[in-house]
């Protein structure tokens, strides 16, 4: 897998960097005025998995588990900023290199941030990342059917609607239905940023995500 990590990301207000501890105090203090607002789009831990050691319970556990990950090239943990402040996370997760090169994409936003376009921004970012620094073949974003706001972000986007997977992601207390959004190293020739910024500025024409 190529090294392309640790890396710090931005256009314009919003950016990208790496998950550090010094976050503790911040992160705590966003992520618990937003637990109604996160509570049924987090992934959460079945009942057959408990014993593997892998809940999070506190801050310092995620991000010694998430860089560790970082480290071995298997998860690019960033947290989103908006002017400098910290008002999410952007995770890149599950990579693999050989003959698959793939990755999937996870991310929240702190909701007095939300509609004004960021995530799109921070994702764009975080895919041309992986698309050419990491050079992954194909990476996947994984979305409730449920969940509107998500579903806007991969449509602006402009991600191809791959298909459903049934009980996919744990989540929320629940094995969940997903769809499955994909991009594709070849997929944006002048980057997924630019297709973005450029649709910004083209009328907006209420085709369904996937549709390119
Ligand atoms: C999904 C999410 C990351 C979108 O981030 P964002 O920066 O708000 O993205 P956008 O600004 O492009 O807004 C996307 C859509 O959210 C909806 N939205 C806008 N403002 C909103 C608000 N204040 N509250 C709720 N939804 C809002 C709109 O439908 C918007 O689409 P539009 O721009 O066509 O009106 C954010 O809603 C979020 O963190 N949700 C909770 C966690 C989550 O769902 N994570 C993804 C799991 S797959």
């Amino acid at each position: 897998m190529t090294r392309a990590w640790p890396a710090t990301l931005a256009h314009g207000d919003v950016g990208l960097r790496p998950l550090r501890h010094l976050d503790a105090r911040r992160w705590r203090d966003v992520r618990q005025r937003n637990i109604e607002w996160l509570k049924p789009w987090e992934a959460t831990l079945p009942p057959e998995a408990l014993d593997e050691g892998t809940v999070m319970t506190s801050f310092g556990m995620m991000v010694r588990r998430l860089r560790s990950e970082a480290r071995e090239g298997r998860t690019l943990p960033w947290v989103l900023t908006y002017r400098g402040e910290l008002i999410g996370q952007v995770t890149v997760g599950g990579m693999t290199g050989g003959s698959l090169r793939s990755g999937y994409i996870g991310y929240w936003i702190d909701r007095e941030h939300a509609g004004r376009g960021i995530m799109p921004t921070a994702v764009a970012m975080a895919l041309d990342h992986c698309l050419n620094a990491v050079r992954l073949h194909r990476i996947e974003i994984n979305i409730r059917p449920e969940n509107a706001a998500s579903l806007r972000v991969v449509e602006k986007l402009g991600l191809r609607l791959e298909g459903e997977r049934m009980s996919f992601l744990h989540i929320d207390g629940e094995w969940r239905d997903h769809l499955t959004f994909v991009v594709l190293s070849g997929d944006f020739p002048g980057g997924v940023l630019a297709h973005l910024e450029a649709s910004r500025g083209a009328p907006r024409t209420d085709s369904a995500a996937g549709e390119q």
